[in-house]
């Protein structure tokens, strides 16, 4: 074979070995999210710490649950520009409510509290520019509180898919 061929097979092997040891290395670090509930032993058998975890993430779940609905109103009523309206102060009244019971939620992953924190920060600017009924603040701080609830989901929210 010539020599320049083989070399050049050689490198795009190389390449190939490296960049699979990269996409290995992402995997490795997304093992940093908490077990999935599903994962941890009976009660009974649970550490203090597990069972912190499960009661985190049952309770997390529950807020988000709750935030379904308004979420899904409230992202239709800006796309159709139709803010403060009844029903769009009907569902921000809503979603503030729900979201700042997130912040009672105790759960042992630092990383997820802090993006929960980050969530809480935006939601009071949005309730404040909510409150002025100043609608281009509104429209600014729902996207910034919309960011930091996709931050969140895009390393925890394992079911359908986040977005
Ligand atoms: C601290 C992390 C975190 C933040 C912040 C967060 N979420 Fe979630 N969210 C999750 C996790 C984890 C799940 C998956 C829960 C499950 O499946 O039990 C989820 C699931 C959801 C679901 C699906 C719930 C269901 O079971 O049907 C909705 C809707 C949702 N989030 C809306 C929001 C909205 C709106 C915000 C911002 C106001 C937000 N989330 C902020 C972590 C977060």
């Amino acid at each position: 074979m010539n020599k320049a061929i083989t070399v050049s097979i050689s490198i795009s092997l190389l390449a190939m070995t490296v960049s699979c040891k990269d996409h290995k290395q992402e995997q490795t670090a997304q093992v940093a999210i908490p077990a999935p509930t599903s994962s941890l032993p009976e009660k009974d058998e649970m550490t203090p710490e597990q069972k912190r975890l499960k009661e985190g993430n049952k309770r997390l779940g529950w807020v988000m649950q709750d935030l379904d609905i308004p979420e899904y109103k409230l992202d239709k009523l800006h796309k159709n520009g139709e803010l403060m309206t009844e029903s769009y102060i009907k569902y921000a009244i809503e979603i503030v409510k729900v979201a700042k019971t997130a912040k009672a939620v105790d759960h042992p992953d630092e990383k997820l509290t802090y993006f929960k924190n980050e969530m809480l920060a935006a939601l009071a600017k949005y309730e404040e520019a909510f409150q002025a009924k100043d609608t281009e603040k509104i429209k600014t701080t729902w996207t910034t509180l919309k960011n930091a609830c996709s931050a969140c989901h895009k390393e925890y929210r394992t079911s359908s898919g986040g977005y």
